[in-house]
C-alpha cells in the first residue's frame, strides 16, 4: 500500500471518528451538473444538506463528461486549496486515491453498512486497497436511445429491434424531413455512440476485451472497423449543425420534436423529467438496439478531499451520509434519470424507463454483463480513455476511414497503456 495513503488515512480516520462532535460548516461542491435536469437533481441534494444546516458552496464547471471539471480540480489541487467534495467517475477517483489526497469514509460506512448494500461493481471505485474513499450517488448507463414517441407514431415506426431496424427507421424520419439522430458534436458525445455501438456490433465479450483487457487484436479487427461504419452511419443521420453542440440542447431536438432519436446516456431522461415529459407517453427509452441484456454503466461519486478544517471534515462526513441515505437516493436518482447506487431502495416512485434501468442493473449484474463505460472512465483510465476518444472523434468527423480507424485505435491505445 501506498505509505502517503496510509499516513493521510490514518489521519482521517481520526478525523472521521470525531466528526460528530465538530460543528459542520459548508461544502464546497465541484461539479458539472449545469442542464436543466442535472440542476435540478443538484437541488435535491442541496436541499436535503441545508436541511441539516449544511451549507453549501457551489463550485459548477460546465462540460458534459466533467472533463473539464477534472482539469479545474487538478488546478485547485496543485495550487494546495481543493474543493471539499468532488463529483468523480471511475478511475479518476482511484488515482486521487492512489495520490494520497483523498480521505477516508470508512466509519460513516462501517456505522451504516455500505458493504452490504452498494454493488460490487461500484465498490470497486469507491474503496481503494479496502478503504471507503468515496460516497456513489447514482448509477447511470450508456447504451441508451431517447425517441420522440410522436414522430415515431405519425412515421408508423415501431421500436427497432435491431441495428438494421434501427438505421431503416433513422432513413424513414430523413426521408420524411426530420432530422432522425440528434448529436452534439463534441468528443465525449461521439465515444458515449460508441459505447452502445461497439456493443452492438460486437457484444459484451468484445467490449470487454477491447475496452477493458485493451486487447489489441479486438482494437483492430474487423469488428471495430464495424463499429467503425455504424458510426459513419450514425453521422449521415445528423443535421449539419451538430458540431460542438451541448448534450441537453440535442435532447431538447427530440423533446420539441426537431429530431426524433439520441443516443445518450440516461441522464438524457433527466432533461425530458424537468421539461414535465412522461416516458411511454412523450417518449420511449430503449437500449441501442443489439446491445440489450448488457449495460454499460458509469457511478457518479463523491470524493471527500483531504482537509484541514474540522468543520469541513465534519460536513464531509455528514454529506457522505445524506448521499448514501435510502431516501435520498430514491428521490434524487428519480429526477437525475439514473437509477440507485444501491440495491435495497424500493422502485416505487421510478417511471417505467427507471424501472426498467434498476430490473436490468440487477439482471446485468446477475449476468456478468454489467460493464464499465469506456466514454465515462470506467473502463480504463484517463490516458487511455482521451485516447480512445482522439480516434473516434477525428473519425467521426471524416478523418479517417473505418478501417484506418480501427489500425489507430489500436496503435493509440497501445502507445497510452
Ligand atoms: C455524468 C452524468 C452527467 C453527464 C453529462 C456524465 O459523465 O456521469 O451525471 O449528467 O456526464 O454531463
Amino acid at each position: 500500500m501506498d505509505a502517503c495513503f496510509v499516513r493521510k488515512t490514518a489521519l482521517a480516520l481520526t478525523v472521521i471518528g470525531s466528526a460528530g462532535a465538530a460543528q459542520a460548516a459548508d461544502v464546497e461542491v465541484l461539479h458539472w451538473w449545469t442542464s436543466g435536469g442535472e440542476a435540478a437533481a443538484l437541488n435535491v441534494l442541496k436541499d436535503d444538506l441545508q436541511g441539516q444546516g449544511i451549507g453549501w458552496n457551489d463550485m459548477p464547471v460546465a462540460g458534459g463528461g466533467g472533463e473539464q471539471a477534472m482539469t479545474t480540480l487538478r488546478a485547485r489541487v496543485t495550487a494546495g486549496n481543493p474543493p471539499t467534495a468532488v463529483q468523480m467517475l471511475g478511475f479518476d477517483i482511484l488515482d486521487w486515491a492512489a495520490e494520497g489526497a483523498l480521505g477516508n469514509l470508512d466509519d460513516v460506512a462501517a456505522a451504516e453498512g455500505w458493504d452490504a448494500v452498494v454493488p460490487e461493481a461500484l465498490q470497486a471505485f469507491a474503496k481503494y486497497d479496502g478503504h471507503w474513499i468515496s460516497a456513489p450517488v447514482n448509477v447511470h448507463s450508456t447504451n441508451w436511445v431517447w425517441a420522440n414517441k410522436a414522430i415515431l407514431d405519425e412515421l408508423g415506426i415501431d421500436q427497432p429491434a435491431d441495428w438494421n431496424g434501427f438505421v431503416t427507421a433513422m432513413q424513414k424520419v430523413q426521408d420524411a424531413g426530420k432530422v432522425a439522430l440528434a448529436h452534439g458534436g463534441q468528443a465525449w458525445q461521439e465515444a458515449t455512440m460508441f459505447d452502445g455501438v461497439v456493443l452492438s456490433a460486437g457484444g459484451p465479450e468484445f467490449y470487454k476485451s477491447a475496452f477493458i483487457d485493451l486487447d489489441v487484436d479486438a482494437l483492430g479487427s474487423d469488428t471495430m472497423v464495424e463499429a467503425f461504419n455504424r458510426m459513419a452511419t450514425l453521422r449521415s443521420f445528423a443535421d449539419e449543425n451538430f458540431s460542438g453542440r451541448d448534450w441537453n440542447l440535442a435532447s431538447a431536438m427530440v423533446i420539441n420534436g426537431e429530431a426524433a432519436f439520441q443516443i445518450m446516456g440516461d441522464w438524457a431522461k433527466g432533461e425530458f423529467v424537468n421539461a414535465g415529459k412522461k416516458p411511454g407517453e412523450d417518449f420511449i427509452c430503449f437500449r441501442v438496439p443489439g446491445s440489450a441484456g448488457t449495460v454499460t454503466f458509469n457511478s457518479d461519486q463523491f470524493a471527500m478531499f483531504n482537509v484541514t478544517d474540522e468543520g469541513a471534515r465534519g460536513a464531509q462526513a455528514k454529506m457522505a451520509s445524506a448521499i448514501m441515505s435510502p431516501a435520498f437516493q430514491s428521490a434524487f436518482n428519480v429526477v437525475k434519470g439514473s437509477v440507485p447506487a444501491r440495491t435495497d431502495v424500493p422502485n416505487d416512485a421510478f417511471d417505467a424507463c427507471g424501472k426498467t434501468g434498476m430490473q436490468e442493473l440487477a439482471a446485468a449484474a446477475d449476468s456478468g454483463t454489467l460493464i464499465g463505460s469506456m466514454a465515462h472512465g470506467h473502463a480504463n483510465r484517463a490516458a487511455v480513455k482521451n485516447a480512445i476518444y482522439d480516434v473516434v472523434t477525428a473519425h467521426f468527423n471524416g478523418e479517417y476511414d473505418a478501417e484506418t480507424a480501427a489500425e489507430e485505435l489500436a496503435n493509440a491505445v497501445e502507445a497510452a497503456m
